[in-house]
């Protein structure tokens, strides 16, 4: 059998707390965290009790001179991140570290130049890669149960405010990185469109920034041209309530929606197919990122198509 996957953390924020960790205690039999490390260390050390977390040390300096580290996660906000991807790759740590890849596309495509020299492995963090019913989507795709994809419609829309636990971090509201929430949290929906029709030929964008209090901009509505020839529209909305699919997909023999938790397949006599996703995607994403550390697997999408993936946000923003 093989030995645990000895992670260290280098950032112990809400994605630590609330993504992660479910999926580390779902992962405890190939997973465990060893050491963590965060700029305020009593944070550090909270997380450190919760997820019992033997080490807690200074500098994420520190963290990758541990030999009992095998790879680190990174989870800091988005334009402290490409200098820790860096450190990680030079101190032959595998990494897996969290989206967007960089805070603008031109530092992406720099990290990505900066790295091409290490063989270490890195995963960036697009978590919608691994969930199993956008697999089950590119499945149909593959096998044309949808015929000819003629109308692709990508929304993500929510009501970003005070309420929300991502509104209230500082860094988020400083110009650390392109494109607020639109790039923050549409890089998820590239990452799935890319993954299902490649990158759009031609994107045609307007923007706008309703609510003074989010990052600008708020709002993107983009026309896209993908090189199949089908067509379709990209909507971001960061201040509206919306609670319908992420993607509605049309096709010459049947159309398919996909939800936060669930794919549908619609065929043109009416006849419908529900896809559950039976596992969270952050502990297949942790499980993906063992496989790839200890086992050698591909990594199932490259920085590289990340980067596209930023590329995708970055044409809606100019
Ligand atoms: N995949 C997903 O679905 C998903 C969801 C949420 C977030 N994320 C990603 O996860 C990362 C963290 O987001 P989060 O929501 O967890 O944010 P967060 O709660 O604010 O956590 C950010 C962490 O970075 C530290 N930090 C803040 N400013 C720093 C600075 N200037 N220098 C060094 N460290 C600093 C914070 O330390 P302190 O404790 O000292 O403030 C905190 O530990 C981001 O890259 C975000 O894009 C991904």
């Amino acid at each position: 059998m093989t030995r645990k996957l000895r992670l260290g953390l280098i950032g112990t924020g809400i994605a630590a707390r609330e993504l992660y960790l479910p999926a580390f205690q779902r992962l405890n039999r190939r997973i465990e965290v060893v050491a963590c490390a965060n700029r305020t260390r009593s944070k550090a050390e909270a997380f450190a009790k919760l997820a019992r977390v033997p080490k807690v040390v200074d500098t994420a300096e520190e963290l990758l001179a541990l030999p009992e580290v095998d790879a680190v996660v990174v989870s800091l906000p988005i334009d402290k991140q490409p200098e820790l991807v860096l450190a990680a790759l030079g101190a032959k740590k595998p990494v897996l570290s969290e989206k967007p890849l960089a805070p603008s596309l031109a530092a992406g495509e720099a990290l990505l130049k900066a790295t091409r020299r290490f063989k270490t492995p890195w995963l960036v963090g697009e978590n919608y890669a691994f969930m199993p019913h956008v697999l089950k989507l590119r499945e149909w795709l593959a096998a044309n149960r949808l015929g000819e994809v003629r109308w692709v419609e990508a929304v993500q829309a929510t009501n970003m405010n005070s309420k929300n636990r991502y509104f209230n971090t500082a860094w988020r509201h400083q110009a650390g990185f392109d494109g607020g929430f639109v790039a923050d949290g549409g890089v998820h929906l590239a990452n799935v469109v890319r993954s299902c029709f490649g990158l759009p030929k031609s994107v045609q964008s307007v923007t706008a920034h309703f609510n003074r209090k989010l990052p600008a901009p708020d709002t993107a509505v983009a026309a896209l041209r993908f090189a199949s020839g089908a067509l379709g529209t990209w909507t971001s909305c960061f201040c509206v309530r919306y609670s319908g699919p992420m993607l509605r997909v049309y096709g010459s023999r049947a159309n398919a929606e996909l939800y936060y938790d669930e794919a549908r397949l619609e065929t043109q006599s009416g006849k419908q197919r529900v896809f559950q996703a039976p596992i969270d995607s952050f502990s297949a994403e942790f499980s993906h990122f063992a496989d790839v550390v200890q086992k050698g697997k591909p990594l199932a999408f490259t920085p590289r198509e990340a980067l596209d993936d930023l590329r995708l946000i970055d044409s809606l923003l100019h």
